[in-house]
């Protein structure tokens, strides 16, 4: 299951992704009576553009976080047309098969990109289309480079003795690659490059102790957290001064095969 995440936090900080997020969307032709999943829906943000684009449509909305499942529940309370569910999306079920899954910010976290675009599959309908953007090929790379010194120092190492930080940041062709193999049809992916820069490193360092360096404080006694994650901001700032992320985003869509024409 996916790690817990501070909702609280992500909410006021996230203002990268849900851009990206609704740039993303604004790009899908959509009839607007679809139903659709939101695979690792966060707090809702992004939810809540989709739902904008299905005035007649219903949208499901799955996370692997209770703290994320909990924020989205209490966003969209009332809402009759969104459902909010806690559900691991390697181990995905629904009770009818959708329209459309849409995912922001997502895929990298989970390793067995095969295995989830296989469960991805399984809850379409035929026909059924998937449009989905993540951290691709290269991403956050100066980060990247920056934590793997901040772990090796003897402060920090023996929290992370045995710990793999494994995310998925994948290609264009494997990925068009593993959709085929899940069976879809029509697919396009490509990688295009996001450079987000904060505004200053204290900023940087709040963003990547929430989003980016989140399942490392985890591990950290309480305390060193802020100081992890400020140890990798002032070391990603070291290279040139520029407290910048260097985002790169994988984007794909595709359509399960069997929906004729
Ligand atoms: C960076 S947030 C993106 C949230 C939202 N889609 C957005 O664009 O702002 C990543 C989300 O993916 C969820 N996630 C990661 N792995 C997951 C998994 N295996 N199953 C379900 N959710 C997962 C996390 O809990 C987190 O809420």
């Amino acid at each position: 299951m996916a790690r817990e995440w501070d909702a609280v936090a992500y909410e006021g900080l996230s203002s990268p992704q849900t851009r990206w997020g609704a740039e993303f969307l604004g790009r899908l032709e959509l009839a607007g009576d679809e139903s659709a999943i939101d695979a690792g829906c966060g707090t809702g943000k992004v939810t809540g553009l989709l739902l904008e684009r299905l005035p007649r449509g219903t949208v499901l909305a799955v996370d692997g976080s209770r703290a994320m499942v909990e924020a989205a529940g209490e966003r969209f309370a009332g809402e009759p047309r969104v459902r909010v569910e806690h559900q691991d999306l390697l181990e995905l079920e629904v009770g009818e098969p959708v329209d459309l899954v849409f995912s922001t910010a997502t895929f990298h976290w989970i390793v067995d990109h095969q295995r989830l675009f296989d469960r991805l599959a399984d809850v379409l309908k035929p026909g059924g289309r998937l449009a989905a953007q993540c951290g691709g090929e290269g991403n956050i790379s100066r980060a990247t480079r920056a934590t793997r010194e901040v772990v090796r120092r003897e402060r920090f190492r023996p929290f992370f003795e045995g710990w793999d930080d494994d995310k998925n940041y994948a290609g264009a062709g494997e990925t068009k690659a593993r959709l085929e193999a899940a069976g879809f049809e029509g697919v396009e992916a490509w990688l295009h490059e996001e450079p987000t820069r904060f505004g200053s490193v204290e900023e940087l360092s709040r963003f990547l102790a929430t989003v980016v360096l989140g399942g490392h404080l985890q591990r950290l006694p309480g305390g060193e957290g802020e100081a992890f994650a400020g140890a990798v901001a002032d070391e990603i700032v070291s290279e040139d001064g520029d407290p910048l992320l260097d985002y790169v985003r994988l984007n794909m869509t595709a359509a399960r095969a069997g929906g004729g024409g």
